[in-house]
């Protein structure tokens, strides 16, 4: 190729990257002049062939091409992208003069603030907290637990069965965890069980669905002091009072020996409940010494180990704390009742303004 046919290629190209392109077009060209095969690349191959005193002067024109070339797709990439720049500043702009967007942020549930409180009280004095499934197996939920077949306790809970031949149920208590604790691990064990219980029950007081704590103790000198002095000292926290009324009333369980319903002493002060004083008395959970077959069940040892375990009604609690006086409200998921009796998460944005509905 001779240096005029390559003078006519590079105002050719000139020509071309003149007019409006995009980037895709303009790389096109850059293959075209630069690339493997590309017309000035080629140029240069042909020096090698030329008379060393023509040479000389044929490859500075080329380079000199070759930068004009260069320089004006440099350019040409730059003002694209220029361009692109601002017309996305354009389309993008932001008007802050607009009103804000309102902001609502959703309730902690009394039930999950409380099964929260309960938690970090009892992990205070080591227990841990475990976990079981709404839906169990009659072993776990009652056989495990000292409460063979044609036991009365299984009529009095009201168990809602999922299976024709009762193996399948809706844990009626979150005492199954017990089982499943002991059976998962070894002695000694400390643990709450907070979760979903379910009764075919439904009145003021009583939800189908519900919830309890489980707590469970063993260990080798574990006696009834024990589970005494750790129930008023959960009440005592709980309420957030110094002094509590507390009744152990002797009652039965078919997993533990002996065992008792606790009663806490309340008064009604206008209107309200207040915990620790009066001469009133409201049931607010059982417990008892785990009984011994409980024990050999879970391939515990009675003659070594012992301990308590005690069940609470936790929405039972909220309410008592919370002056709640209709328990089914706590499942109805209504907005203006959550946004009430529901609690703050902690940190709240300041354009916060509560429930948006
Ligand atoms: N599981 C019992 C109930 O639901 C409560 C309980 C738990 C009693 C642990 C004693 C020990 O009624």
């Amino acid at each position: 190729m001779n240096m005029p046919d390559i003078k006519k290629i590079k105002d050719e190209y000139l020509n071309k990257l003149d007019i409006d392109l995009n980037i895709e077009s303009v790389n096109q060209i850059k293959t075209e002049l630069f690339g493997k095969n590309g017309k000035i690349s080629n140029s240069f191959k042909t020096l090698g062939s030329l008379p060393t005193d023509e040479r000389k002067k044929f490859a500075s024109d080329l380079n000199s091409i070759k930068d004009e070339l260069q320089e004006k797709i440099d350019f040409k990439l730059q003002e694209i992208e220029t361009k692109e720049i601002n017309s996305k500043l354009e389309n993008e702009k932001v008007d802050v003069t607009l009103p804000e967007r309102e902001f609502s942020r959703g309730k902690i549930h009394p039930v999950s603030q409380v099964i929260d409180e309960i938690s970090s009280i009892f992990s205070e004095i080591g227990f841990s907290v475990e976990e079981g499934p709404d839906i169990e197996n009659e072993h776990n939920n009652f056989t495990a637990l000292n409460t063979p077949d044609n036991h009365p306790a299984r009529d009095m809970h009201d168990t809602f069965y999922l299976d024709n031949n009762k193996e399948l149920l809706l844990r009626t208590h979150t005492s199954p965890v017990q089982v499943r604790t002991m059976l998962n691990g070894k002695p000694p064990f400390k643990i709450i069980a907070p979760g979903r219980t379910y009764r075919s029950d439904s009145d003021q007081t009583h939800s189908p669905m519900f919830h309890q704590v489980e707590g469970l103790h063993i260990d080798k000198d574990i006696n009834m002091g024990h589970l005494k002095g750790c129930l008023n000292y959960f009440i005592k926290s709980f309420f957030e009072v110094d002094k509590i009324k507390m009744r152990f009333r002797p009652s039965h369980f078919p997993f533990t020996e002996p065992s008792a319903e606790v009663d806490i002493g309340y008064e009604m002060k206008d209107g309200k409940i207040v915990i620790g004083e009066g001469d009133k008395w409201l049931e607010i959970l059982g417990c008892g010494m785990v009984h011994p077959n409980v024990l050999k069940n879970v391939k515990v040892n009675p003659d070594i180990y012992q301990g308590y375990a005690f069940g609470i009604g936790i929405d039972r609690l909220g309410m008592l704390k919370y002056g709640i006086n209709d328990l089914r409200a706590f499942f109805e998921s209504d907005y203006r009742w959550l946004n009430h009796f529901g609690f703050d998460p902690l940190d709240v944005p300041s354009n916060y303004r509560g429930l948006s509905r």
